[in-house]
């Protein structure tokens, strides 16, 4: 690879050993996709798991001297204050979250906490190149502003966090864009959750190519276009998509596909989306809590719970995982009172995947989401997957039928 002066020497250590080993990842990676150069990025945001490995990652570099030179966001851990105050946290787990926080601190990370930073602090401009990890994240980046970010893990978000720079390859090239497959929506999608099972649909036709919609709505809300990377990527590692009339790349077929055919050709129909609705849920019986924020919830998400619970009450404990902010905004406009009034709750800084949960183990939830249905199999957490409107009606009578 050819690298700057300035690059040449963070890989030469004068920038400090932290900065080194940043850099020397990045040089790694870049010669695996044969990228001619880094370039630099503006963003960056670290899908930090609060987990074993990413803490020895974050700490060995912080101990070698890294600081990020481009503040990245980062994901959510758990929220210890609340946790500790309605179940028992170990003392295992409270040092690790304490750890992890003190690490990105240290590191200087802006301490989000949360999965959905492309919605409020961390907006890309269209052509932008960022560097951004968390699988909801990188299709948005992609597909919904036309900036540009490889599907990063959260340690190589890091370290172009660390060095400013990313390898210039993949989806960063014009070139790599262009759509690949043209998917034909014959379903009826017609809401935030068709999109859930759309982006669960979809890899089961292809996987590791850019797929091109046509026959969708051009009005999606921000919360389906979140559903469907979010889904597509988690089942079928797929960094970005084209929807013809909304991707800014694609606002003609042509445009998608850069004026090349499609590779193939597929169909997708109510058939599809209901066989996979079928696959992913567990089966329906009584139900011992509601579980929203998969990704976390924006504001307009979290008010349209606050409106279904509004004067009822739920049968089961039910919560929203949200960021701070969108908690401060729900707090404010009303929304957390009614939902508590009803016996829900939201929390913020929290992801679904952590050890905070354990009072839920071997229970069974409601959900909207299939990828929190996907990642807690492991922790023997059961859900029956249904769209939001359904979901509370369960939590209502403690029951999906
Ligand atoms: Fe967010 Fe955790 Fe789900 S990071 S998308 S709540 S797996």
């Amino acid at each position: 690879m050819q690298l700057t002066v300035e690059e040449q020497e963070m890989l030469d250590g004068k920038y400090g050993k932290g900065t080194q080993i940043a850099m020397k990842i990045q040089v790694a990676l870049g010669e695996v996709f044969d990228a001619p150069k880094m370039v630099p990025v503006s963003r960056t945001h670290v899908a930090l798991s609060n987990q074993e490995a990413d803490l020895w990652f974050v700490e060995k570099l912080v101990n070698a001297g890294a600081k990020c030179r481009v503040s990245p966001t980062v994901n959510p851990g758990f929220n210890l204050e609340y946790f500790q105050c309605i179940t028992t946290i170990s003392k295992e787990d409270e040092q690790t979250i304490r750890r992890t926080r003190q690490a990105y601190k240290d590191i200087g990370a802006t301490l989000t906490f949360d999965c959905t930073p492309y919605l409020e602090k961390n907006v890309p401009r269209f052509g932008e190149i960022t560097a951004f990890s968390e699988s909801s994240a990188t299709p948005f980046i992609n597909s919904v502003y036309g900036a540009r970010t490889n599907r990063e893990s959260a340690q190589s978000a890091l370290c172009a966090a660390i060095t400013g720079r990313t390898p210039l390859y993949g989806f960063l090239l014009d070139e790599n864009r262009k759509g690949q497959v043209l998917v034909d929506v014959q379903a009826d999608v017609k809401n935030d959750f068709d999109y859930q099972l759309l982006g669960y649909a979809v890899p089961k036709k292809l996987q590791f190519k850019t797929p091109v919609f046509v026959n969708l709505p051009t009005t999606p809300s921000p919360a389906a276009l979140m559903n469907l990377g979010a889904q597509l990527n988690t089942a079928g590692n797929v960094p970005m998509y084209h929807i013809v009339g909304v991707t800014p790349e694609a606002r003609t077929i042509e445009d998608a596909f850069q004026g090349d055919e499609p590779e193939r050709i597929i169909t997708i129909t109510q058939e599809d989306l209901d066989q996979v609705h079928a696959e992913i849920t567990d089966p329906v019986g009584k139900i011992d809590f509601a579980l929203f924020g998969c990704p976390h919830f924006n504001l307009n998400q979290v008010a349209q719970v606050a409106e279904l619970v509004k004067g009822k009450k739920l049968e089961v404990k039910l919560w929203i995982m949200t960021s701070s902010l969108t908690k401060e905004l729900a707090t404010r406009m009303g929304y957390l009172e009614t939902l508590q009034a009803a016996g829900g709750d939201i929390v913020d800084d929290t992801c679904m995947d952590q050890p905070c949960w354990e009072f839920l183990y071997g229970k069974k939830g409601v959900t909207d989401s299939p990828k929190c249905a996907y990642y807690t199999k492991r922790r023997n957490m059961q859900f029956v997957i249904r769209k939001v409107e359904d979901c509370i009606e369960a939590a209502m009578r403690g029951e999906v039928s």
